[in-house]
Parts: C-alpha cells; sequence; structure tokens
C-alpha cells in the first residue's frame, strides 16, 4: 500500500469514538477502497484517555492539532459553534481538509466557512451533520445533480422522532423517552435543540441550499417543536386517518402557486395520511422524501442518530478525501477541483430567491376548537372559515367532555397563514369558545 493518510479526531465523545471503532472494525475494508492505509496520528481530548492506542497522540490543545504537520484530515466532532469554528478555521488555513458533523456551525457559519475553504483549496465535508447516517448529502449533490428539486420532506431529528413514536406506540411519558435517547446518544448536548426542532431547522438550512442553490439561511427557518404535541391530539389526528410527525419542509414555490413566489422553510409537527411513507418511519430513523423533476420522488431512510449511523458518515466522506489526496500525490498539487462544490451549486451561482416568512406560508390544518355545547355554535366557525376563503376538509366533534363544553376538530385544505391567523384570531373572539384554538399543520405533500 502506498503512504498513508493521517487522521486527527477532534472529540471523543459518541461520535468519536464510534469513529474509532469504525476504523479498527472496517480497516481492511477501508484499505482495499481506498488503496491508502488510514491511520489516527492525533486524537484532541480534554483528559487523557487510557482506551487509546499508545501510538496516537492525545492532545487537549485542539488549535495545535489543526496545524499539525502530522494530519492529513481533521476530523471535528466536538460539537458547539465556538471553539469549532475556530478550530476548523485553523485547519483550513493550514491546507487540511475536515470532516465534521457540526450541523448547527455549518446553519449559522457555513456560508463564511465553506467560502474560506474554497480559498485555501480545501473541501469541508459534512455528510454526518444531516440526517446521521443516511447518505443525503452524496445523493442531492451527486445522484441527483441533473434534477431540478421542487421540494423535499424530512424527518431529520432521530430523537424527536423516536420521542413521538414511542409516546404514541407505548404511551411513555414525554421526559422518559427523552432520558433513554439521552443514554442512547442520540439526543444533543442541549436536548432542547432536539424537542424545539432547532437540530432539525440546521439540517434544513442546509438541505434546502443544496437543493436549491441557495446562501445557508439557518435565520429564516419557521420552527416549531414538539413539547406542545398531546396525545389527545395523536387521538384525534388517527381517528381521522392521520398521523403526527416532526417534519421539515422546504418547498419551492412558484408565483403561478396560492400565495407568493419564494422558499418555504419550516421546521413544525405535521399530521400526515397515515399510509404516508414519512408516517410509517419509525423510532430513531431519519427519512428525506426529495420530489425533483425529471426523476420523481425518491425516498432515503435510515438510522438517523447514534455512534455508528453518524461514523459511517464521517467515515463515507474521509474515504471521498482519501481518494482526492491520492490523486494529489500523484500529481503533487491539491485535486479538489474535481470535488463537487460544498452547497452542489457553483458558488457564484447561489441565487437570492426569497425565503418566505411564516404568513406567506401555505399549508393545511388541523384545528381543535373548545366550545360550550348550544345550537349555532359549529355553523359560527365554519362561517367564519368560509368568509376567510378556507375549505374544510374533514370535520369532527365529539361528546362534552366537560359538562357543556365540546371539542370541535377541523381539518383544512392549504391555505395562506395570513388568512389562518385572521380566521382564528374571529373564532376565538366568539362568546361560545371556550379556550384559545389548537391548531397542527396538515400536509399532504409528504
Ligand atoms: N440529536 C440528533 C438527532 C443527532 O437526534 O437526530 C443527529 O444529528
Amino acid at each position: 500500500m502506498s503512504n498513508s493518510i493521517k487522521l486527527a479526531i477532534l472529540g471523543l465523545g459518541t461520535v468519536g469514538t464510534g469513529v474509532i471503532n469504525l476504523i479498527n472494525d472496517n480497516l481492511n475494508e477501508l484499505k482495499r477502497r481506498s488503496g491508502r492505509d488510514i491511520i489516527i496520528t492525533e486524537v484532541g481530548t480534554r483528559r487523557q484517555r487510557d482506551d487509546i492506542d499508545a501510538d496516537i497522540m492525545q492532545n487537549s490543545d485542539l488549535m495545535a492539532i489543526a496545524a499539525s504537520d502530522n494530519v492529513d484530515i481533521v476530523i471535528e466532532v466536538i460539537g458547539g459553534t465556538t471553539l469549532a469554528k475556530d478550530v476548523i478555521m485553523q485547519a483550513i488555513k493550514n491546507g487540511k481538509h475536515v470532516v465534521t458533523a457540526n450541523k448547527a456551525l455549518l446553519a449559522e457559519h457555513g456560508n463564511e466557512i465553506f467560502a474560506f475553504a474554497e480559498e485555501n483549496n480545501v473541501h469541508v465535508a459534512y455528510e454526518a451533520a444531516v440526517a446521521g447516517g443516511i447518505p443525503i448529502i452524496k445523493v442531492m449533490r451527486e445522484a441527483l445533480a441533473a434534477n431540478k428539486i421542487d421540494w423535499l420532506a424530512g424527518i431529520i431529528n432521530g430523537t424527536g422522532n423516536f420521542i413521538m413514536t414511542e409516546m404514541r406506540d407505548k404511551g411513555r411519558p414525554f421526559a422518559d423517552v427523552l432520558s433513554e435517547a439521552q443514554e442512547l446518544g442520540y439526543a444533543e448536548a442541549d436536548p432542547t435543540f432536539d424537542v424545539e426542532g432547532i437540530d432539525a431547522a440546521h439540517k434544513l438550512a442546509l438541505l434546502a441550499s443544496i437543493a436549491f442553490g441557495i446562501p445557508l439561511q439557518f435565520d429564516k427557518v419557521y420552527c416549531e417543536g414538539i413539547t406542545g404535541i398531546t396525545l389527545q391530539d395523536v387521538n384525534y389526528a388517527e381517528e381521522l386517518g392521520y398521523r403526527i410527525k416532526h417534519l421539515g419542509f422546504a418547498v419551492r414555490r412558484d408565483s403561478e402557486n396560492n400565495g407568493d413566489a419564494g422558499v418555504e422553510l419550516r421546521v413544525h409537527p405535521t399530521l400526515i395520511p397515515q399510509d404516508a411513507l414519512l408516517a410509517n418511519v419509525n423510532g430513531v430513523k431519519n427519512a428525506v422524501l426529495v420530489n425533483s423533476h425529471p426523476l420523481g420522488q425518491t425516498l432515503y431512510c435510515g438510522d438517523g442518530a447514534g455512534a455508528g449511523a453518524t461514523a459511517s458518515a464521517v467515515m463515507a466522506d474521509v474515504m471521498d478525501l482519501v481518494r482526492v489526496l491520492g490523486s494529489k500525490d500523484r500529481d503533487d498539487q491539491s485535486n479538489t477541483g474535481h470535488h463537487v462544490p460544498h452547497l452542489a451549486f457553483i458558488p457564484e451561482q447561489l441565487s437570492d430567491t426569497p425565503i418566505l416568512r411564516a404568513d406567506q406560508m401555505v399549508t393545511g390544518y388541523y384545528l381543535r376548537v373548545h366550545a360550550y355545547d348550544s345550537p349555532g355554535v359549529l355553523a359560527d366557525i365554519t362561517r367564519i372559515l368560509s368568509d376567510a376563503g378556507i375549505n374544510i376538509d374533514a370535520i369532527l366533534q365529539k361528546p362534552a367532555h366537560k359538562v357543556g363544553q365540546v371539542p370541535v376538530i377541523i381539518l383544512t385544505l392549504p391555505v395562506i397563514e395570513s388568512q389562518m391567523n385572521l380566521a382564528i384570531e374571529k373564532i376565538e373572539k366568539l362568546e361560545t369558545i371556550t379556550d384559545k384554538v389548537v391548531r397542527i399543520r396538515l400536509d399532504e405533500l409528504a
């Protein structure tokens, strides 16, 4: 075998340890596929670890590792957006390729990081940042490179999907399932990132940029988490033939659609038909459904979190880079020009298509309205909806659960959110309405 490729792993948490295990388990396969020896020369860790091979240098100075002559590829798996950013910029400045699983960092600072990488003729690879082990970045940047992507919808947070699945199937309490997800290494260091949808919004920002050729715009992603979802709504949804999933949507809206032209970037709990493919993706599994022209719909599914799944994605990136470095050795110059662009489109061609505000977005709705059980209540509600041009798709009135009060469940066809806001405001002003209206978006795209 020709000379070795030297890796540094920064961070020995769930993912870093998973990468070491993968290399130990599959070294022979890695060598046979790349034609190179792949060795870990340095690891970045706060404390000395006695379970690390003695040949590997342990160092708590990550900036030094990122500049070390004994490293070709820096694998950043420390997470966070401060030290991780400094370390990655340092690695790039020193001509090292970088592999990272850090979706928060890329969603927030990716435009700057990718530009710096291009200036320095190195690549920042990030397959592990989105949907764990599913090779969705590679698929969208390479396999779908000839398609126009119209929309994508995905379950892109394993912890959230695990929680929703366990709650629905086993009636387990939220906090209990979340602790298990943390123990299994699925959850973020701050698990509110999972349950409030922030982690999914980071990933959606990355997917949308690749899909539509737009700069990263995490700050414009509309984001709702799963903490407000009740078993009551899960059950009503099931009764009406729907399932509630926490989904991310990136949708290109043309001017001929209902509403304004632009891109919708949204993460929220969503009612989708029970027989929809995404409705049946359970546990820690992630799935991304991509609608592209001329290919049509394709679905990518697999484990979205955990040591093995994430290490698989990290090492797929390493293998790509090893192949690039292989040709570098042959002609003694960087071969990164042969790499796909970071965001799939060449940087000069990124477009300024506007990201739509929440009140411009178009979705169906599930509404739960609590009303006094008196004549005309239903008529008042439906009149408000029809005056706003909102088309009712289904309606379910349950018997009074409290004395004199009834829950009314209404499903609507797609409507511009601003219209729905006005209608809900009017419904809440009716004297017969007892509580705030509960609303959950409904989408038939997925
Ligand atoms: N906390 C993330 C999840 C890990 O649950 O999906 C993978 O990004």
